[in-house]
């Protein structure tokens, strides 16, 4: 359709794509045999790509999904797993008119197993380097500390001498937070964003996807971020609404993840347009582009479907996404 070939054009920055939410079953089946590493065999998900695509229709919650993302990160073993993981994400992102990315990853989901953070970084910059050079696409990374473990793991992990150096040397751009939400509050995580703002690293946090708003109000306050991950349940109340609209924080919204892990009910319950007319700043993006059935493209297409966006809210939503993005200026100013 005209409308579908526009979205493709737009210049899009993604904000909120967790690199290890982009292996594809086709990749993760091939990545295990090559690894030997060996899939459950008592659940019947992992007896084929398809069988795996099935199951990904069927999600219940966030941490029905963070079951099979978890296992399924575990077939990457090698530098080249990394690259070849990322690459397959920017081949999609390419072709959704993605100009620019900033990309989550887990480092404590690989470093749990055994693998150096090293082998997980060299894979991803290889990829982001390739990613510049032949299809334009600047990058930016971001490491994301797990809630569903200990504080003290996050801050050993924060201190690691190669994670220090991959901040100082601008390999990688700030932190996050991610993984289980309902009863991990973002307050826990006060420490390490103090430190990470002490040496100058940006800072975001997912927060109010499952959980209550009340989480973001506490990530606004205790971990003083510079935007919210999801952060749809911002909705609820109307005051911080009007807070983070004064702030100017961006909130980097996932519809098909939104709808795919039951957070609303359907595409319609997605606040865009409250947030639209609210003046709440937002990017929208793919979050787990190979377990949702959509990469950045198809989650603008989902929203344009649901709510018929005219030309000058579209221009809104990718002017503050170049604005909200955590690139140079001069970069910013090319993408306008
Ligand atoms: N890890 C990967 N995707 C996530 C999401 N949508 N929420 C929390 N943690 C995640
Ligand atoms: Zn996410």
């Amino acid at each position: 359709s005209p409308l579908h070939e526009f979205l493709q054009r737009l210049p899009k920055c993604e904000h909120h794509m967790h690199l290890e939410g982009a292996l594809a079953p086709s990749l993760l089946f091939e990545l295990a045999q090559r690894n030997n590493i060996a899939l459950p065999k008592d659940d019947d998900a992992f007896a084929s790509p398809e069988s795996l695509i099935a199951r990904y229709k069927r999600f219940t919650s966030l941490d029905d999904f963070l079951h099979y993302y978890y296992i399924g990160m575990s077939v990457l073993i090698n530098t080249s797993d990394f690259e070849a993981l990322a690459w397959s994400y920017f081949t999609h992102a390419h072709r959704s008119g993605v100009v620019h990315a900033e990309l989550f990853f887990d480092p404590q989901a690989h470093t749990t197993r055994g693998i150096p953070y090293s082998t997980v970084l060299s894979g991803f910059i290889a990829a982001c380097n390739r990613a510049n050079h032949e299809l334009g696409i600047t990058t930016e990374l971001i490491t994301c500390f797990l809630r569903h473990l200990p504080i003290p793991d996050s801050l050993a992990l924060f201190e690691d001498p190669d994670v220090q150096e991959s901040y100082r040397r601008g390999d990688v751009r700030g932190i996050g937070i991610d993984s289980t939400e309902v009863g991990y509050q973002p307050e826990r995580f006060k420490e390490l964003y103090d430190r990470a703002k002490g040496m100058g690293l940006r800072r975001t946090a997912h927060a109010g996807e499952e959980g209550p708003v009340g989480y973001i109000a506490n990530a606004l306050e205790t971990l003083d971020v510079e935007r919210i991950d999801h952060g749809i349940q911002l909705i609820d109340n109307p005051e911080l609404m009007k807070k983070v609209t004064a702030k100017g924080t961006l909130l980097t919204i996932c519809p098909l993840s939104n709808v795919v892990l039951k957070c609303v009910a359907g595409i319609n319950d997605v606040p865009i347009k409250r947030f639209l007319e609210g003046g709440v700043r937002f990017s929208i993006n793919s979050d787990d582009p190979a377990y949702f059935g959509g990469y950045i493209l198809e989650n603008y297409c989902k929203v344009q479907e649901a709510f018929g966006l005219g030309l000058r809210e579209w221009e809104v939503i990718c002017r503050n996404g170049i604005e909200g993005s955590w690139c140079e200026d001069s970069r910013k100013r090319e993408m306008f």
